[in-house]
């Protein structure tokens, strides 16, 4: 049976349902412009009955495909031959307990796990979803690939580009508005890189225009393929629980790729038989940028069977643009206003009983000192799933007992400038134009004379 058969693109809103091939280029439904997924028809796909079949593949690591924490689970996302698959070794990430994270959220030390994603080769999440998005762009033919983005996308559209030499690449972003660890991954891995003069939510509009107008391959998270490589953040979190399923997977929100593609991932385990129950999912939202909080826990947006009402979401744009409110916040990854995949989180928070939370900079600059201080650190963004989590657990939403994942999106590298602000004091301005004012966790760096002596004392001091 060839994927072509098994695998199509539908339409995700229930009163349309109209179906594509994959071999179709499409970013949206054709027939009524809403948001298409990767659908399967799962009864002619050989699908393993246990989860636990997938750990054969650890003892092929030579093989690229096994190799891959993405493509290892390829029969859960049976778009693509195997020849066709691009992959640069993506997926190789850690979950790691965290007793003193699990400690800063009022949980018990065994209660706490954080899923790293920095360690993918662009230093985010985002390869996992690349690495799909490059293999259906090399199926179709794509000689171009381009996306908008907050920085995270962009290098790994870039790193995929330029490692496979497949296609080229043309990136979209703020001026601005991307911190120089992301930016300088984009010209390093030599992307045309367009500087426009505003934001992402700008960016994100003008590259849909371009793409449709000079036929290049889109890879923002509105490409359904995309979104099927992000399905395996959550299989290798469930296989590094020894195919438990946690009580909450905490995850912040941006353009909501990420939490579509978790509640997809978990509905088709569901589906499938491969789980028995969902975990719930937190999307967090960064203060000055919280559209899907407001609208979910204020207005009462909901899924509703596919049936969402779509003014409320038409009235919050409409009130953004009268009052010229821009997204604000610190946490650059995630300072999106209009996030594309709205619809298809509404999904997932439907099918996974899940909540919303809005946390400010305070909160992420203070839980990201923490994650930073636990482990492997993170970036501003990342660590709003651990303030979230925490501010979850002091509601009582999230109870002691409760085992709680944070996903941890990208690597601490990709924004020094922040990191630096709050621990050293160099650019603080920056923090407190976005209320951030206090550092209960910086870690002081201490000035010293070039003298022996005077270096000893400072060692010996009380930090030494
Ligand atoms: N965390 C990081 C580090 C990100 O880069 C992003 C999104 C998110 C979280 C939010 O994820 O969009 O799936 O809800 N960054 C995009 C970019 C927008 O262009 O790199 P989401």
């Amino acid at each position: 049976m060839s994927h072509s058969e098994t695998a199509f693109q539908r339409c995700l809103n229930p009163n349309c349902g109209a179906q594509y091939s994959v071999s179709e280029v499409l970013t949206r439904c054709s027939a009524c412009g809403d948001l298409l997924d990767v659908a399967y028809d799962w009864d002619r796909v050989p699908v393993p009955r246990s989860l636990r079949e997938f750990e054969s593949r650890w003892s092929h690591r030579l093989d690229p495909l096994a190799l891959s924490g993405v493509w290892r689970f390829r029969e859960l996302l049976p778009f693509a031959p195997d020849e066709q698959i691009v992959t640069i070794g993506e997926g190789q990430t850690l979950l790691r307990g965290s007793p003193m994270i699990a400690d800063y959220c009022g949980l018990p030390a065994s209660g706490l796990w954080l899923q790293y994603e920095g360690l993918n080769p662009s230093g985010s999440f985002k390869d996992n979803g690349m690495t799909a998005a490059s293999t259906h762009a090399r199926m179709t033919g794509a000689r171009k690939a381009a996306c908008a983005s907050t920085g995270n996308t962009s290098a790994s559209l870039a790193i995929y580009g330029g490692t496979t030499g497949l296609f080229g690449v043309v990136v979209f972003v703020g001026s601005g508005k991307i911190s120089y660890g992301k930016l300088s991954q984009a010209l390093d891995y030599g992307a045309q890189t367009v500087q426009i003069a505003g934001d992402f939510d700008d960016a994100m509009r003008q590259v849909q225009a371009v793409c449709q107008r000079a036929g290049i391959y889109l890879c923002n998270s509105l490409n359904p393929f995309r979104l099927e490589g992000q399905k395996t953040i959550v299989y290798r979190v469930l296989e590094s629980l020894g195919w438990n399923v946690p009580d909450w997977i905490v995850v912040p929100g941006g353009n909501l790729g990420n939490s579509s593609a978790f509640g997809k991932a978990l509905l088709e385990l569901k589906e499938l038989g491969l789980i028995d129950r969902l975990p719930r999912l937190a999307i967090i939202n960064a203060g000055g940028a919280d559209t899907l909080y407001q609208l979910y826990q204020h207005r009462g947006l909901r899924w509703n069977g596919g049936h969402v009402d779509r003014s409320l979401i038409a009235d919050h744009y409409a009130t953004l643009d009268r009052t010229g409110q821009r997204a604000h916040t610190l946490a650059t990854a995630i300072q999106i206003s209009r996030p594309v995949n709205l619809v298809k989180a509404l999904r997932a928070l439907d099918a996974c009983d899940g909540v919303v939370r809005s946390v400010s900079d305070q909160e992420i600059l203070d839980a990201k000192a923490q994650v930073g201080r636990g482990g492997f650190g993170c970036e501003p963004a990342s660590a709003a799933s651990v303030a979230g989590a925490r501010l979850l657990r002091r509601e009582g939403v999230i109870a002691p007992s409760d085992r709680v994942v944070c996903i941890l999106t990208a690597h601490q590298l990709k924004d020094p400038t922040a990191t630096v602000a709050y621990h050293s004091g160099v650019g603080r301005e920056e923090l407190e134009r976005h209320d951030v004012r206090a550092h209960p966790f910086a870690n002081q760096p201490v000035a010293a004379a070039n003298d022996l002596e005077q270096i000893l004392a400072v060692v010996a001091g009380p930090r030494g």
